[in-house]
């Protein structure tokens, strides 16, 4: 089997598989399709184009396919049911049409718009894990859910796989492009999935066939890679809180060195909104800010002793009724034995956190991690109309610790004394928290303390 790099303009876009049948691995972009079809002729000459095997409905893999079925009538389009029923779509073939005629312009190359659209549907839906023989070729196809939810990647008579965008787009040194536009943990599965076959030959998309060298470990970059950029996108997106600001700042890290032929500005933007949508939804736990925090400390920020606060002081409980009433409060399940009579505070969603899967509270919401909480707590705010600043971590020691990188206000009554203690809040003066308002210089009998309110620097 011989295979051969088609794309026409660029490269990277579309193989021919040469065998007894051809089979064509992607269809490309419109601008490129006259010079795609050249290259194909000139490697089968007079010999038919029998497949096309598309990874999925995105413009730029499917656009050439007009101009295959006008030279090739013939040809058999073979993709994922899910893109099948996509190509059917009218607005999905608008939006190919509209963006097929922009990357021509941005690209400064012409394009033939007056093909039919029902030249761009795929004949054959297939199923994840199904096998085709077309000809000679026995073609295995399976989902890599990632990039889009029809992504297909297939592998030929066991020994060539030809790989959707979801696994990674590798550029020039390296250069990498993430593409998990609907689902980065999809990615990764799709990854691990693709690792499992032993193959001869790996064509990443957008990019050719995987140096012999760097088989073996090609997924444990591509791995890494996705990983890194991951991390890159979730830093990006903290430091720039502002979508436009991120957009820019990502198009500079990933997409500068990237041929805008190959891909223009304006569908760089549309995929890194999408990644960072499916960021957010995926890992909420990473963008959650502006919780509030509510602690009374010693000078060394002790916080408790054998089960107990340190003082009790009725200033300070006041403030705390102040400032939690109708709000979300969030404890662990040893602070929770500390109220009285044992019961969940009146007026306040209580969120207990225990490891204990029978433990059970009348009248609180109990949860089992810091992600179930961080869920638990969307909901609530959304049943009753609340904000992040509605939210109030109260303690104890490990609680304070487990969801200060959600917090961005702690309101810490300061007592000028150093207890006996086997608990301690986390020195917000150390983690470069400042203090923002001070109140004057309290006393109740014989203690002095003051209610300090530290932001997030
Ligand atoms: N000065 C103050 O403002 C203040 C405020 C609050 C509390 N305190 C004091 O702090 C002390 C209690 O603090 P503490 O650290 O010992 O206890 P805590 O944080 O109140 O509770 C710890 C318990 O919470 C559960 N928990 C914590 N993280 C969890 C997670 N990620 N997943 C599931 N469960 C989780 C576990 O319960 P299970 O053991 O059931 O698994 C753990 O044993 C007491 O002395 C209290 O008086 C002081």
């Amino acid at each position: 089997m011989t295979i051969v790099d088609v794309s026409g303009i660029g490269k990277g876009a579309v193989f021919l598989i040469k065998g007894e049948a051809n089979l064509l691995f992607e269809a490309g972009m419109a601008y490129a399709a006259d010079a795609m079809s050249e290259a194909i002729k000139r490697e089968i000459g007079d010999k038919k184009l029998d497949a096309v095997l598309l990874s999925h409905s995105h413009y730029d893999h499917v656009a050439g396919l007009a101009k295959v079925r006008e030279i090739w009538p013939d040809v058999k389009v073979y993709a994922s049911r899910e893109a099948q029923e996509i190509l059917r779509r009218p607005g999905a073939l608008k939006t190919i049409r509209r963006l097929s005629g922009e990357a021509s312009e941005a690209a400064g190359l012409s394009w033939n718009s007056e093909y039919d659209d029902r030249e761009l549907q795929v004949d054959v839906g297939l199923e994840d894990g199904e096998t085709v023989v077309i000809g000679d070729h026995r073609v295995y196809a399976f989902a890599t859910v990632g990039h889009t939810r029809c992504s297909m990647s297939y592998i030929v008579d066991d020994e060539v796989m030809l790989c959707s965008e979801t696994v990674g787009v590798l550029g020039p040194g390296d250069a990498y492009m993430p593409s998990f536009l609907v689902d980065y943990l999809g990615a990764e599965e799709s990854i691990r999935r693709s690792s499992q076959f032993s193959v001869r030959t790996i064509i990443l998309n957008h990019y050719g066939p995987v140096d012999e060298a760097d088989r073996n470990g090609i997924w444990d970059i591509l791995l890494k890679k996705l990983k890194d950029s991951r991390e890159a996108m979730i830093s990006i997106m903290e430091r720039f809180p502002d979508d436009d600001e991120a957009l820019r700042e990502m198009e500079r890290v990933f997409h500068s060195r990237v041929d805008k032929k190959d891909q223009p500005d304006e569908a760089f933007y549309i995929n890194a909104a999408s990644m960072m949508k499916t960021l957010r939804r995926q890992f909420p736990e990473c963008f959650v800010r502006g919780y509030q925090l509510i602690a009374a400390v010693d000078r060394n920020w002790a916080i408790g002793n054998q089960g107990r606060m340190l003082a009790v002081i009725p200033a300070d409980q006041k403030l705390f009724r102040q400032e939690t009433m109708g709000k979300i409060i969030v404890m662990g399940r040893k602070t929770f034995l500390t109220f009285p009579g044992g019961r969940p505070l009146d007026g306040r969603h209580n969120v207990i956190l225990t490891k204990k899967e029978d433990w059970g509270v009348k009248g609180a919401v109990v949860c089992h991690s810091v992600k179930e909480t961080l869920k638990q707590i969307e909901a609530l705010k959304k049943e009753n109309n609340l904000k992040n600043s509605d939210v109030f971590i109260i303690g104890g020691e490990s609680v304070y610790r487990e969801f200060l990188p959600y917090c961005s206000v702690a309101h810490i009554t300061f007592i000028d004394f150093s207890y006996a203690a086997d608990t301690h809040m986390v020195n917000l003066e150390k983690e470069g928290w400042k203090v923002a308002e001070t109140s004057d210089e309290q006393t109740f009998f014989d203690l002095c303390y003051e209610f300090r309110k530290y932001e997030r620097s």
